[in-house]
């Protein structure tokens, strides 16, 4: 009885203490993502007042990880994975290499031993996998090549850390700690069985999972229940994270991404990502919370130097090593610098690992301290790192001139995206590069202009029924049709655009709202243009804005005409009326 209260009390300050703390935080437009830490703060140990328990809240905060990590998963399959893997596994590994140096060189000046340093180092070095989803969901990027990148590249991490956390014991001695002592024999046995494991754990994924796990989901959405299905979504991921855990020593995120990557070719992923969504969020919030209930303000007096030094390798030294990385590798600078915003954090693995740092004997409180608070003031930081972006993105690509080689980057970076987008059965299609060729509004374009164009717009798919435009809306962006088609409805007129065709540029040229619905009815691969873009590229070729202008006159008369009409045609019809008799 006294635990139930303990877990009902718990549960129930968070989630009241991080909405009305995440509400504030909204209302001065600061994200919310704050203020749940903020309500940590509040309740955790180290404030006065009421403390909620805190290894509880590390508990639920686990089923948070776990279902967003899941839900990932719904959203990539393996075939993504694939497709970013030349990028995600080098990147990770030398990001992680990178980072873990520049703490140990940190901490020799600081008269650290070298286990200690190096704990700290690879505490600094990986990151959240849940503020990384937050960050990309906050900007749309969930689904884009950057997005993807971004993800992978955690993934990456985490199996990396999955090997270190076995590792780490193993090594404790020869870095200074005071582990039991393990043979040279004794570690090479440990590695191998580590090894195996995660290779069976893979293997399982790959081939075993694609066949039990859909087909479970489908038996459960047979019995026509909602709950039942529900549960079922629940008990797979939760189930399989933890069995995976348990089974293979993965991580329970890593365990439930897979099991959603199991799930993504599955008809049913949609439903069940609809279904898990509500949890997702909820949970999520709790392990925000969490991560503030561990944090001791008195941290921040205590050590102000270090703190300072270790915020600056986890925002500025990883994001500049991250960029350089992704740069060498030939990708563009957008994919720089949203794979450097999202792991400008540090987050629920660096705890564990500076927890087990201390049990070894390798590593000193103090550094959990500054772990802790590096963590709390990153992931404060990180929604604004996101911001960022777009604004450097924009004037280091105004002070350097667009270069040969940024254009192979960004044809790199679009091909990528092409694929991946293939990968959600959608029709194959052309890469942008091909494909401005194919609209004849740009048919006069030169060379420069065309990769111009080509750095501004972004793909984008659609499925048929979905909603692409809404009459009366605001406008925020032109649409190319590359492939598939949409309908376009003003009044009772139908008009079907197809490949070459594009839409939504009336309202963009005249200020005005949408004039009509379009629709989706086959699936699209699209580019888009955004409005400020679109202005300044049209500011630039009067030309092409001469043309456009030209089409949306045409079907602005024709929409005029069918108005006029449908008026005319309503007049008439009421003058035939008989009179209503008296
Ligand atoms: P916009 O008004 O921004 O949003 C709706 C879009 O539908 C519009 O731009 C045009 O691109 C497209 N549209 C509207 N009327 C017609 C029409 N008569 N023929 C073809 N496309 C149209």
């Amino acid at each position: 009885m006294e635990h139930q209260a303990t877990l009902l009390f718990t549960l129930a300050t968070a989630f009241v203490m991080a909405f009305v703390l995440g509400y504030l935080a909204s209302l001065v437009h600061i994200p919310p993502l704050v203020g749940y830490l903020l309500a940590g703060i509040a309740i955790g140990p180290f404030t006065p007042g009421f403390h909620a328990d805190s290894q509880i809240a590390g508990q639920l905060a686990e089923i948070g990880v776990i279902l967003l990590m899941f839900g990932v998963g719904l959203h990539f399959s393996t075939a993504d994975l694939m497709a970013v893997k030349w990028v995600a596994v080098p990147g990770a590994l030398v990001q992680i290499a990178s980072a873990t140096i520049m703490g140990i060189v940190m901490t020799h000046f600081w008269g650290w031993s070298f286990g200690a340093g190096l704990v700290l180092g690879l505490c600094l070095s990986v990151a959240s996998t849940v503020v990384v989803l937050r960050g990309l969901e906050d900007i749309n990027a969930l689904d884009s090549a950057n997005g993807r990148i971004a993800i992978a590249w955690t993934v990456v991490e985490d199996l990396a850390m999955v090997l270190t956390l076995v590792l780490l014991p193993a090594l404790a001695n020869l870095a200074g700690g005071s582990a039991p002592a393990q043979s040279g024999g004794g570690l090479a046995l440990l590695l191998a069985i580590t090894m195996g494991k995660i290779a069976i754990f893979l293997v399982i994924v790959r081939f075993l999972g694609p066949k039990v796990v859909p087909w479970l989901l489908q038996q459960a959405a047979r019995t026509g229940s909602h709950e039942l299905f529900t549960l079922s979504v629940l008990a797979i991921s939760l189930g399989i994270a933890y069995g995976s855990a348990e089974l293979f020593g993965v991580s329970f995120a890593l365990g439930a991404f897979c099991a959603g990557v199991v799930l993504s070719n599955s008809e049913l992923s949609h439903r069940a990502a609809e279904e898990s969504l509500p949890l997702q969020h909820a949970f999520a919030v709790i392990f925000f919370v969490s991560v503030g209930m561990l944090f001791d303000p008195a941290a921040l007096v205590q050590q102000p130097m270090a703190l300072i030094s270790v915020l600056l390798i986890i925002v500025v030294g990883k994001s500049i090593g991250a960029f350089a990385i992704v740069q060498a590798m030939g990708y563009p600078m957008s994919t720089g610098l949203t794979v450097s915003a999202s792991l400008a954090q540090i987050g629920e693995f660096s705890f564990i690992l500076a927890g087990l740092g201390i049990s070894l004997g390798l590593f000193p409180e103090r550094g959990r301290d500054l772990v802790l608070a590096g963590s709390i003031m990153s992931l404060a930081l990180n929604p604004l790192v996101f911001k960022i972006v777009k604004p450097v993105l924009g004037t280091l690509r105004r002070v350097r001139l667009l270069t040969h080689s940024e254009l192979t980057q960004d044809l790199r970076l679009a091909r990528l995206q092409v694929a991946l987008d293939a990968n959600k059965k959608v029709t194959k299609g052309l890469p942008p590069d091909e494909l401005i060729n194919k609209w004849p509004v740009f048919a006069d374009m030169d060379f420069v202009m065309r990769a111009e164009l080509l750095t501004l717009v972004k793909p984008r798919s659609a499925v048929p029924g979905e909603r692409l435009i809404r009459q009366g809306e605001a406008a925020n962006e032109v649409f190319f049709i590359s492939s598939g088609a949409v309908e376009v409805s003003v009044g009772r007129r139908k008009i079907t655009l197809k490949a070459g065709d594009l839409f939504g540029e009336m309202a963009l040229l005249s200020g005005a709202p949408r004039s009509a619905d379009v629709t989706a009815i086959d699936y699209c691969q699209l580019l888009t243009l955004d409005r400020a873009d679109f202005a300044g590229f049209l500011g630039k070729h009067p030309e092409l804005k001469a043309k456009l202008d030209q089409i949306a006159a045409e079907r602005e008369a024709m929409n005029r005409r069918d108005l006029e009409l449908a008026r005319a045609t309503a007049a008439a019809d009421s003058r035939k009326r008989p009179p209503v008799q008296a």
